[in-house]
């Protein structure tokens, strides 16, 4: 297993271009399905996950021919060869489970197994499900899968009762070739639901609501195959920003949409960084006063969850008391005792963190637990003293394209070493 070894107390300085945003990937890659024909993704970034969800939808039929150069995708759709996702396929990644959707509206049945992907909590589907039940399926769960069958799907009022991603991004994609009008309430207003929908508005889809609580679907009779840009990545420019910021440096991020990640910004600049945005980019400095914060997790337009454990490492070593409420999931603290291994002062309680700013923090061997928790123990590393060493990075791989390379450019000293110790 490759481990990073990284030399901190590195000032980062330079400019980073953002890959397209795998969360947004995810499900457009799944809706390819919908459309006969030949579909071409632009801006795919090449990850882990995004090669996973190739192998599910190549396994029920899809033709993928992939560049990672170029970042283009091609996706060829004919017949529809299987309704089941085996465990094989699901158990690494969660997002998975958005075949559901497209396979109900086309062929009347999904039988998908339970989903795995990160550790972070319960995570459970059964929005998702309930929805499809909604519509009209019937759902039943047999040795570990979900099998979903609707002879028709029938549009429905569906109110949500907690904001979820993948519920409303799943629940669309059925909606889109329903029999009648689907409107969805306590959608969540993610820029990366909001590329769905645009998306598949492009293969024509009618859609209305796209970015609000209340997403309204016609059902069409069939969708065409499109050519199409995926967004920005989102967490990985606040991830880039944070390295920045953590090391006292100046770092760009550039191909971003800056009002995706305004709730990050108002935290830095609220803790006295200078930032600067242009319309595709944003840029950071440190200043010489800076102070802690309190920050609460929220679905979006709020500080996003995936940046919580990278925020946590700037906080260790930001003078003051910051405090963090987690308050999407549940359990997704896992990088605190690898951050305290590290020197960090931070408190648990219930859903809520406490961190004591430290001047520095100081190198140790980590393990990554998942992807995120995996960030903040880069970004700590980067700013730790002497040579820190981590492990299970196949976690980071899953969702951040040519990390090494990138911190290379911006001067990190940064090496992925073959075969480290697991
Ligand atoms: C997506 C993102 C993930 C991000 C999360 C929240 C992808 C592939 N992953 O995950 O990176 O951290 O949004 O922004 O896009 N819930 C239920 N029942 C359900 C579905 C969700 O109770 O049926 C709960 C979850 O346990 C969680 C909350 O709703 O507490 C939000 O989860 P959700 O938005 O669905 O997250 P994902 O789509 O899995």
């Amino acid at each position: 297993m490759d481990i990073y070894r990284i030399r901190g107390n590195k000032r980062l300085s330079g400019e980073v271009e953002i890959s397209g945003a795998k969360n947004a990937a995810l499900p457009i890659i799944v809706a390819c399905l919908l459309a006969k024909g030949e579909t071409i993704l632009k801006n795919v970034p090449d990850l882990m996950d995004i090669r996973t969800i190739f192998k599910v939808i190549e396994f029920l039929g899809a033709q993928t021919d992939y560049n990672p150069e170029k970042n283009i995708l091609k996706v060829k759709v004919g017949r529809i060869k299987n309704a089941e996702v085996p465990y094989e396929l699901v158990k690494t990644m969660r997002a998975s489970v958005y075949v559901m959707g497209p396979l109900l509206a086309i062929t009347g049945e999904a039988d998908v197994s339970l989903p795995g992907g990160c550790s972070i909590g319960e995570r459970p589907v059964d929005i998702h499900l309930s929805g499809f039940e909604a519509m009209g399926a019937k759902i039943t769960l047999e040795h570990g899968y979900i099998k979903a069958a609707a002879k028709e799907l029938k549009g429905t009022t569906f109110f949500m009762k907690k904001v979820s991603v993948g519920a409303t991004a799943n629940l669309m994609m059925a909606a889109v070739l329903a029999k009648g009008t689907t409107v969805l309430e306590n959608c969540a207003m993610e820029p990366d639901v909001v590329d769905l929908g645009n998306f598949l508005t492009a293969m024509g889809a009618k859609i209305s609501g796209l970015g609000t609580d209340r997403i309204e679907i016609e059902g069409v009779k069939k969708l065409k195959p499109v050519t199409y840009s995926i967004i920005p990545d989102r967490i990985e420019a606040g991830t880039y920003l944070l390295a920045g910021a953590i090391t006292k440096g100046k770092v760009k991020v550039k191909n971003i949409v800056p009002g995706h990640i305004s709730a990050l910004l108002d935290s830095l600049s609220e803790m006295g960084y200078k930032l600067k945005t242009g319309k595709n980019w944003v840029s950071l400095e440190p200043s010489r006063k800076l102070s802690g914060t309190v920050i609460k997790t929220l679905p979006f337009p709020g500080f996003p969850t995936d940046l919580q454990a990278p925020m946590m490492s700037l906080l260790s070593v930001t003078s003051g008391i910051s405090v963090i409420i987690e308050t999407i999931f549940e359990n997704r603290f896992t990088h605190v005792p690898e951050l305290r291994r590290m020197g960090a002062d931070i408190q648990i309680e219930g859903n809520t963190v406490i961190i004591r700013g430290k001047k520095s923090l100081s190198s140790a061997p980590v393990m990554m637990s998942d992807l995120r928790a995996g960030a903040a123990l880069i970004i700590a590393a980067l700013a730790a003293k002497g040579t820190t060493e981590i492990r299970r990075i196949y976690h980071s791989d899953r969702g951040y394209e040519k990390l090494s390379q990138k911190l290379l450019k911006l001067g990190a000293d940064i090496k992925r070493v073959k075969g480290g110790k697991p």
